[in-house]
């Protein structure tokens, strides 16, 4: 088997009643664009085989929203398959990929199983999932073709400063030119209520990928339709190459209906920075209110941010019941070690659930928190 079997896999195939594990906004509801010109554009659709490269109306939209032309946008199955085509496009057998840890388990799985060589950057809690730019250039090498860094992160919801992106490209750029910088921003769009959207790296620097998709912010995860950009025209024409002998194309109806969604994203967009600006209030109360059990990291952006249980409540056997009693409650949690980081650590999405089930779902996670709890403190230096 050449991809490891990781248990986020639970949150397609085991979905329980109380979601805390998701890590999009409010699904959307075809309702919400259905207009006469939408069912018109539908009942007239062809459903014949996409183009290589992707829809070209899709492609004007996306290039207008990021500022870059078109020609230089791959439509892809996701962002997920964007990371799958920016790899195999980039490395040769041999070649590293390095990435930071935590991160979307696909990612990080994905570069052994394509067979590339795997370095990962432990970026830790306690510094914020903050990124050392030092660090980084420690541990690349010559083998190194790929560096893919993610902001915001998942799970933490924690971002790059565009000074550090500009820095570690540069700097690249004189010392490893053969090395490309793949910046995953799927969750950019994803801020709260009139927060100011972070910029896109799209046409930052010439050694910059961008991906993305319309997955978490739009609340579309089901149309796997995201985007890869790159200023190469070489390697855009690798990147619809290796799509084209893959998936052959995106589905046109996938495609139709991501148009109809970016073409109405100002009204989509603001209905979901609303929603996830309240549940993001309810978690910051709900975490100040547990602060003896519990710590956090609060995100920048992304309806998601990683708990910590605290060391002085929780050892590993008070940690296991936590996660047993929040299953039989019906509770959906993301394990951090799905992310590469321990079980100490989960995934908290608040921007999936109506606001009231999101309310009383953290209060039942609250009465878990102090069952489970040791009653008296644990002893820091045996209990890590
Ligand atoms: C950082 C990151 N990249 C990519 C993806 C894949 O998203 P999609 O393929 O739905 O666009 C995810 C999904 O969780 C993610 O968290």
């Amino acid at each position: 088997m050449k991809f490891p079997i990781n248990e986020i896999i639970s949150l397609l195939d085991d979905r329980l009643a109380l979601n805390l594990a998701e890590s999009t906004n409010k699904d959307l509801i075809l309702e919400e664009i259905w207009d006469e010109s939408f069912k018109q554009g539908l009942k007239k659709l062809k459903l014949e085989y996409g183009t290589s490269q992707g829809d070209e109306k899709l492609r004007a939209l996306v290039g207008k929203k990021l500022k870059v032309a078109k020609e230089h946008i791959v439509i892809t199955n996701g962002a997920a398959f964007a990371n799958f085509l920016a790899m195999l496009c980039s490395c040769e057998i041999g070649d590293e990929v390095l990435t930071v840890q935590p991160n979307f388990p696909p990612t990080m799985d994905l570069i052994e199983g394509l067979g590339f060589k795997r370095k990962l950057l432990k970026l830790s809690f306690e510094e914020k999932y903050q990124l050392s730019e030092d660090a980084l250039f420690k541990i690349i090498s010559k083998k190194t073709k790929l560096i893919l860094l993610v902001t915001p992160l998942n799970p933490s919801g924690t971002t790059l400063s565009r000074e550090k992106v500009e820095k570690i490209s540069t700097r690249l750029n004189k010392e490893y030119p053969e090395c490309r910088l793949l910046i995953d921003e799927t969750y950019r769009e994803a801020t709260y209520g009139n927060n100011k959207v972070i910029p896109t790296f799209a046409g930052f620097k010439n050694n910059i990928i961008t991906v993305s998709s319309v997955s978490k912010s739009h609340g579309t995860p089901g149309l796997r339709v995201g985007w890869l950009y790159s200023s190469d025209d070489n390697f855009i024409k690798e990147v619809t190459t290796v799509k084209i002998n893959t998936v052959i194309s995106n589905s046109v109806l996938d495609e139709y209906v991501a148009s109809q969604v970016l073409k109405n994203e100002t009204k989509i967009l603001q209905i979901r920075r609303i929603h996830v600006a309240k549940g993001l209030e309810l978690t910051k109360e709900w975490v100040e209110r547990n602060g003896n059990f519990i710590n956090w990291i609060e995100p920048a952006a992304g309806a998601l941010c990683c708990i910590k249980l605290r060391e002085t409540k929780f050892s590993q056997k008070e940690i296991e019941e936590f996660y047993a009693l929040s299953k039989q409650a019906g509770i959906q949690i993301a394990n951090g070690e799905w992310f590469g980081e321990t079980k100490r650590f989960f995934r908290l999405g608040f921007g999936y659930m109506k606001i009231e089930k999101l309310g009383t779902t953290l209060e039942k996670l609250t009465e878990i928190l102090k069952k489970t709890a040791a009653s008296q403190p644990i002893k820091l230096s045996h209990n890590k």
